[in-house]
């Protein structure tokens, strides 16, 4: 959407601090030993508490409240009692809800307790490629150019991105224009971020896979090549300068 008004500011502003609060406990909350249907019924009750109904369920029926996945699963992870949260094991939360009309997004992968795995640097990569990322997006700057960065800082560190997913405008429903926010360059689009548009942005960083495949539950996307895979996101506004980050109380990049 584009921001006409302060109405629509406070508005994004309010359903925004509503999903960054439910992934910032969350995240708080995960434990080894949880299922993550368990984490899952807490960010629904938190979710609820704020008047915020579950975006992904709303869209698309999703069995679940917000999307968590665990190491190799890219995103779309369906909360389950089967999924048993492990020491050490890389979780990604995603959490995007609608209030009053208006809609927001943002996620973040960590390590649950010690990092076994040892891919802290893997999410602290993440981390830092969507703060470049997003303090390099203004009016006027190409899209592709931001797939390029978040592309070329993912391989300078050793990472590869996942190609067929990417961010995508967001306001007054989940997914709107501009679509397909990339993770690498796409030398055909020609599109540019506009000033006062809403998009959220998002990595998807993985040590093996660049290709995201979905499994039979119709849901769950995982990396066609395994290893592991990690995202960040945040919604922003574009301005001239640097963007309003609308979902910056989720922590993620404290
Ligand atoms: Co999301
Ligand atoms: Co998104």
């Amino acid at each position: 959407m584009i921001i006409a008004n302060e109405a629509d500011l406070a508005g994004m502003k309010k359903v925004s601090d509503a999903v960054a609060l439910t992934l910032k406990e969350m995240r708080a909350y995960a434990r080894p030993g949880m299922s993550t249907k368990e984490l899952d019924n807490y960010g629904g009750l938190l979710l609820e508490k704020f008047g915020a109904k579950s975006a992904p369920y709303l869209t698309y029926k999703f069995p679940g409240h917000t999307c968590i996945s665990i190491n190799n699963e890219v995103c779309h992870g369906i909360p389950s009692t089967d999924n048993i949260i492990q020491e050490g094991d890389l979780l990604n939360i995603d959490v995007s809800a609608e209030l009053a009309g208006f809609w927001s997004d943002n996620g973040g992968s960590f390590i649950v307790g010690q990092d076994i795995h040892k891919q802290a640097n893997l999410v602290d990569t993440s981390r830092e490629i969507l703060k470049k990322a997003i303090n390099a997006i203004k009016g006027g700057v190409k899209i592709n150019e931001i797939g390029g960065l978040i592309e070329n800082e993912a391989k300078k560190n050793g990472y590869k991105v996942i190609k067929n997913l990417g961010g995508h405008g967001i306001g007054r429903s989940l997914h709107e224009q501009p679509d397909g926010v990339l993770n690498y360059r796409d030398r055909l689009d020609q599109r540019r971020f506009r000033k006062n548009t809403v998009v959220a942005i998002e990595t998807f960083i993985t040590t093996d896979s660049s290709w995201a495949v979905e499994l039979p539950d119709g849901f769950t996307l995982v990396g066609d090549k395994g290893g592991f895979s990690v995202q960040h996101e945040h919604t922003i506004m574009v301005t001239d300068g640097l963007p309003i980050i609308l979902t910056e109380q989720n922590g993620i990049w404290d």
